[in-house]
């Protein structure tokens, strides 16, 4: 079985390659958890569309779905003006998840050296190990976190189970397979340890309702969905024994950029002195901000605020208007914690502190080197 998560008894990724190069499969997520539908990308276009729209979203899956992208428009066209044109229309897409430059700058690095007639093959194939460095990584972290939560669950009386809040998606959905902060989760129930999820409903998209509870409930984990505002409460209740996120960019201090909500989530978590991890995949790191103040922060449509998506009575997909014709939304779609507030990030390498230094500690082959001292001349004595 390759992931966590079957579907209909299927192991699926959550984007997987035409053999013959031509196109990839990815789920629409926008249709989740009311329908499981496949859809073939085979052209930028589609590609673009598939990651602007979120048919695939979470920062992992963008990056991979990307990679894909630029080779397929490679084997469209592999001039270098194609290449350029196919990597700004990517790029363009979604804004925060620092991932998508990551992925599809590594294609380009690839491919640019090459002859015209090897890049789409080349490409194709990197944009393959993208996504199956992607598995191993995540399967990495989830073993770091689960070595976290294990001394966690020892100090419960009675074998209490180990109650975790996450918040958004930042799941098997979120990722190539397996996800980022549920990797330690799958990786715990699957081997006995007593779990339950409190599942943060995440609005305005509502990625914690229609795909954290969908995928946590095709794997058989225990979870509970809540809405927003509940998290502060159950933590000050002792109803939350730590809290795992996920990241969409993180700044070289160690600031972290996720959905909207995460940073109060952190608040609340430091308050009742909960631990609060955030799951942190190497390229999620942008080296090159010093802090997250300088993240960009995508601004959807305020419509997602305004109006809500579900089934009617009869089960039919429906939108529904929540807020007066008249008023204005805004719709920030991601914030920023604070490394301070940040109890340890988990990473494929191991724990650390949300610092400048703990990043270095771990990676310092990726770390860009310290800033030089400003030079003084030496005077003569
Ligand atoms: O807007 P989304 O759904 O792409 O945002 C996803 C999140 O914020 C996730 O928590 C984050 O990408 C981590 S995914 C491993």
């Amino acid at each position: 079985m390759l992931g966590p998560v079957n579907v209909a008894g299927i192991p699926y990724r959550t984007i997987w390659p035409d053999p013959d190069g031509s196109a990839v499969s990815i789920i629409d997520q926008t249709l989740l958890p009311h329908r499981f539908a496949t859809v073939r990308l085979a052209a930028l276009p589609a590609f673009a569309h598939a990651i602007r729209e979120m048919l695939v979203r979470g920062a992992p899956l963008i990056g991979a779905t990307a990679a894909y992208g630029l080779a397929v428009a490679l084997r469209h066209d592999p001039s270098d003006t194609a290449l350029g044109t196919a990597h700004a229309a990517l790029l363009a897409t979604r804004p925060t998840a620092v991932n998508l430059r990551w992925a599809i700058d590594r294609v380009r690095t690839t491919v640019a050296p090459q002859p015209l007639l090897r890049r789409a093959e080349a490409a194709w194939a990197e944009a393959g190990r993208i996504a199956d460095e992607d598995v191993a990584r995540n399967r990495a972290l989830g073993e770091h976190g689960l070595a976290l939560l294990e001394p966690i669950v020892r100090t419960r009386a009675h074998g209490r189970r180990l109650h975790i809040l996450t918040h958004c998606n930042a799941g098997w959905l979120a990722t190539v397979d397996l996800g980022t902060a549920l990797a330690p989760i799958y990786l715990a129930h699957n081997r006995g340890l007593p779990i339950h999820v409190w599942v943060d409903e995440t609005r305005p998209r509502n990625q914690g309702a229609s795909l954290t509870a969908w995928e946590l409930g095709q794997h058989g984990v225990p979870h509970t969905l809540v809405s927003d505002n509940a998290g502060g409460h159950l933590m000050q209740r002792g109803q939350v024994d730590a809290v795992i996120v996920g990241a969409d960019r993180i700044a070289a201090n160690g600031d972290v950029a996720n959905k909207i909500g995460t940073y109060l989530k952190a608040l609340a978590a430091r308050d009742c002195d909960v631990p609060f991890f955030v799951a942190v995949p190497g390229p999620t790191i942008d080296w090159t901000l010093a802090e997250g103040s300088r993240i960009p922060v995508e601004e959807r449509n305020p419509r997602e605020v305004t109006h809500i998506n579900g089934l009617d009575a009869q089960d039919r997909p429906a939108e529904v208007r929540l807020a007066p014709t008249s008023t204005q939304a805004a719709n920030p779609a991601f914030d920023i914690t604070p490394g301070r507030l940040i109890t340890a990030l988990l990473t494929a390498r191991g724990t650390c502190p949300a610092t400048t230094n703990g990043l270095r500690s771990l990676f310092p082959d990726l770390a860009p080197l310290p800033p030089l001292a400003p030079h003084t001349p030496e005077l003569p004595p």
